[in-house]
């Protein structure tokens, strides 16, 4: 159907729509058109009316930005609808020429955002339903003894990720700085492909101490240590917290968990200790039913000690992550080149990964109090 709000530059109306050669420049200025490619807007009567009143019974969650809604459209589609808290008292155009930059950026592990309404003092941004809950749901929810990810699964799962933050770092330009990547952050659809949701938002809600004050930049457990010295974050940052999904998914535990010992508080810590013990296959989550043959735990473990080097310039790229995680050789040639010991290459550079200092950030107090 021809929905006179959103006009693309280079689509034409259809026939008995067109107003003559330059139609867009035409349509600007009858209809208020995107000049930048992209852009529903939605009024606040049509969200209104397909999430029934922002009704109790479709909410799906709440987040720091806002509450979710689960809305239904007129042309019988669900989309989720993310009611903003405004407290920034954006402008509205500030907030439209933002939101398109988020808009215009596709990529099959990115949950599409399709539109936004800004009415008023209401900000609300729209984006494609994604159907099977989100990954932080289903590591750490009840799920009962046995858990429907399966290893292969998994690593589907990092890879797909690994593959729309790769896009947001490496193929577009400027360049989106996630800052925000964590377990809740990444839903499933029904195949378990994953999308990686709310890019770039950190940047347009902003993390300055007006916007809402519980709010850290990042989520606790997943923020890089040089968050705690310098307050800056940038794509090296997005890498040290993908390295701590992969754990995640891996171990099945929180990236901080104070209901366990001591020892087994922070993930990274603990992590490395099992490795360093020679006991990699220690760490699997324990609702895994088949375990993953030891040559492909070891190398997911190595790109996840890889991510959270606590020196960020020595942290891959996030291309560079993929190629790592689909090389069927690797670590082995990397051990060859460096001349270890043939039979336990492996070994011994997941456990050179483990020998750099605290990654964590967990003894940083600055980090710490601000995440309270
Ligand atoms: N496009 C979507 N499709 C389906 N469910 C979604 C969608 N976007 C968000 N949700 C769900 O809505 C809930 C709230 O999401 P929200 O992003 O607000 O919170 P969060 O991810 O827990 O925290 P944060 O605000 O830090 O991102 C989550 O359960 C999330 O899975
Ligand atoms: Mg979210």
């Amino acid at each position: 159907m021809w929905d006179p709000r959103f006009v693309m530059p280079n689509q034409a109306p259809p026939e008995g729509k067109r107003f003559g050669k330059s139609n867009v420049d035409l349509l600007s200025t009858r209809f208020p058109v995107s000049h930048l490619g992209w852009g529903h807007w939605y009024t606040l009567r049509e969200l209104e009316d397909s999430t029934n009143e922002f009704a109790d019974e479709n909410v799906i969650g709440e987040g720091g930005y806002g509450i979710v809604y689960r809305g239904l459209l007129k042309d019988n589609s669900y989309v989720a609808v993310k009611n903003l808290l405004n407290n920034r008292g954006q402008a509205e155009r500030e907030f439209k020429v933002e939101v398109e930059a988020i808009g215009r950026v596709r990529h099959k592990n990115l949950v599409r955002l399709l539109g936004y309404c800004a009415e008023g003092a209401h900000r609300m941004l729209v984006y494609e339903y994604v159907d099977n809950g989100n990954l932080e749901q289903w590591l750490h929810g009840d799920v009962g003894p046995h858990s429907p990810l399966t290893w292969e699964i998994r690593m589907n799962i990092i890879l797909g990720t690994a593959k729309g933050l790769t896009y947001l770092h490496e193929g577009l330009e400027p360049k989106v700085v996630h800052r925000d990547v964590k377990s809740s952050n990444i839903l499933l659809d029904r195949q378990w492909n994953p999308k990686v949701s709310d890019f770039g938002l950190a940047k347009l809600l902003g993390s300055d101490s007006s916007y809402v004050t519980t709010r850290v930049m990042g989520t606790f457990g997943y923020v890089a240590p040089e968050y705690a010295s310098t307050g800056m974050l940038n794509e090296r940052s997005d890498v040290y917290s993908f390295g701590i999904l992969i754990m995640e998914i891996i171990t099945g535990r929180n990236p901080v968990d104070y209901n366990r010992p001591s020892g087994e508080v922070n993930l990274v810590e603990w992590l490395k200790s099992m490795v360093a013990s020679r006991n990699a296959e220690g760490v699997l989550d324990p609702k895994m039913t088949e375990k993953p043959s030891s040559r492909a735990l070891k190398r997911a473990l190595l790109v996840a000690l890889k991510c959270v080097d606590p020196d960020s310039h020595k942290r891959p790229k996030m291309g560079h992550v993929i190629h790592m995680l689909e090389a069927d050789d690797f670590p082995f040639r990397e051990d060859r080149r460096t001349g270890r010991e043939p039979g336990r290459p492996h070994r011994d550079s997941l456990m050179r990964a483990t020998e750099s200092g605290d990654s964590s950030g967990y003894d940083s107090g600055t980090l710490a109090n601000r995440a309270r």
